[in-house]
């Protein structure tokens, strides 16, 4: 191994876990991916990735020699000097986080721990107080004489899907959180690449202009737990502020792209995720904000602020049919083309999709619904069995004939088609455009987009 290097294992293999496995089998360290899925490990051993993101396979490749996977924790641990916890979290009905696997993976890493000096960092998002639960799951499960030689370190993770490899080699900040510092210089070891100023990024990732490198933030484990929390509870707090505004400004006949340009600008308030649309979706902002609710409910606390963050984003997403029904009225027998399926750009995951519900609102108002997406077709073919859509090779066969397109996924495909010509094919050319993405109203077309006069 190259000085510095480290052996790192990983257990969890969805996006955080991949993500994290690569880009650290990039930086040089020694990297063993586990996971219990027996399919999703061959698959990875093949040198094929089970999810779709730009530039990952690419970087698997590259890294293929400082790279295993395994679904056999007794050789994955012993070896470790520092283990990664990724593994998934989902919601409970009560909008809690499910635990299971987060304690199911604590126990066997506990069981195969080797009693020398060894990290175990949370990166799974998991809520504050967890990194304590975990100490104690690996004090019952770990051999008697291994006691005390293992560090919890919490680590979150704030990579976007369709853009993880650029998050993750240039972020603004790495959050260390432990109440053991030589928890955090082990990890600010296992970083060392990032943090220095001569890091050679790939060339297929390039550096953005004006980057430096992250600030290194060491905070108590609880701290760190929540940050997280609070980043994603922010950034979903600020899509649905744009939201709720640009529901004004359609009302006075003000323009929210012009608004947003207008208060981003103020430095304190800043312009990223400030874009209306349809409303957040994904697997992160929904969940993280129902489970820090529900920590507040643990402790007999309110969170006001964040409640109506969610009712703000449920209110968006029935905008859209609201808004068809607003020019077609009667949807039953109507032909409805639907451009994207994907929760957002450049990822085929499609978890809390606007697509999904838009769909199945469709559906149930027995519109016919032809649906498009450049990457997602395939796995909504194996997720979507429950909704009727007929899927179209082009976005010139899913207009052709119908009555109305509604755009739900900004894809730059569909930023860049000439729509003048693409809306020729249809019936009638009533276009919902609810990420903004046209320009400018294209001749003879009823064009509708969010917060902007029609
Ligand atoms: C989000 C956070 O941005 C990451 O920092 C975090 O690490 C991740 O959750 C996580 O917790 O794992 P992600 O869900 O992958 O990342 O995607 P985003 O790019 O944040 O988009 C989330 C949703 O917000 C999408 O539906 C997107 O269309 C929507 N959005 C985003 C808007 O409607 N407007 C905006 O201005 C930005």
């Amino acid at each position: 191994a190259q000085s510095g290097s480290l052996n790192v294992t990983v257990v969890g293999t969805g996006y955080v876990g991949l993500g994290t496995a690569v880009m650290l089998a990039y930086l040089g360290h020694s990297v063993t991916g586990l996971d219990i899925d027996q399919e999703k490990v061959d698959m990875l051993s093949r040198g094929e990735l089970p999810i779709y993101e730009p530039g990952l396979d690419r970087m698997l490749i590259e890294s293929r020699e400082r790279i295993h996977w395994t679904t056999d924790y007794g050789s994955a641990i012993p070896q470790a000097d520092v283990i990664f916890i990724c593994v998934g979290t989902p919601s409970n009905v009560d909008g809690s986080p499910n635990l299971r696997y987060v304690s199911q993976a604590a126990q066997s890493v506990a069981e195969n721990l080797n009693g020398k000096t060894q990290v175990i960092v949370n990166k799974s998002t998991v809520p504050v107080g967890t990194g304590d639960w975990v100490t104690r799951i690996i004090e019952d499960h770990a051999r008697s004489y291994h006691a005390n030689r293992y560090l919890v370190v919490s680590n979150p993770e704030f990579l976007r899907e369709g853009t993880a490899l650029f998050d993750s080699l240039y972020p603004d900040r790495i959050v260390l959180g432990s109440d053991n510092q030589e928890g955090i210089d082990r990890m600010r070891a296992l970083y060392a690449p990032l943090l220095e100023q001569d890091f050679e990024a790939p060339a297929y990732v390039p550096r953005p202009a004006g980057y430096v490198r992250p600030e290194l933030i060491t905070t108590a484990l609880s701290s760190a737990e929540m940050i997280k929390y609070a980043a994603n509870a922010f950034l979903a707090l600020k899509i649905s502020f744009a939201n709720e505004i640009a529901g004004l400004c359609e009302r006075v006949g003000a323009d929210i792209s012009e608004v947003t340009r207008g208060i981003g600008s103020d430095q304190r308030i800043g312009p990223r995720f400030l874009s209306a649309g349809a409303g957040w979706g994904g697997s992160c902002f929904g969940k993280d904000t129902a489970a820090l609710i529900s920590t507040g409910q643990e402790y007999g606390y309110t969170m006001p602020i964040l409640q109506a963050t969610i009712d703000v984003n449920t209110r968006q997403r029935s905008l859209i049919i609201t808004k068809l029904q607003g020019h077609l009225h009667r949807l039953k027998g109507k032909r409805v083309a639907v451009l994207g399926m994907a929760y957002k750009p450049n990822t085929d995951d499609l978890r809390d999709a606007p697509a999904h519900d838009t769909i199945a609102r469709l559906n149930e108002l027995g519109a016919t619904v032809v649906a498009h997406d450049p990457i997602a077709m395939p796995r909504a073919r194996r997720e979507w069995t429950h909704l009727r859509y007929q899927e179209a090779g082009s976005v010139e066969d899913a207009l052709r004939g119908a009555d109305a397109v509604i755009i739900t996924t900004e894809w730059e495909e569909y930023c860049r088609l000439d729509w003048d010509r693409a809306l020729q094919g249809m019936r009638q050319r009533l276009v919902i455009d609810t990420r903004n993405i046209l320009t400018r109203r294209p001749e003879g077309v009823t064009l509708e987009q969010i917060g902007k006069r029609q």
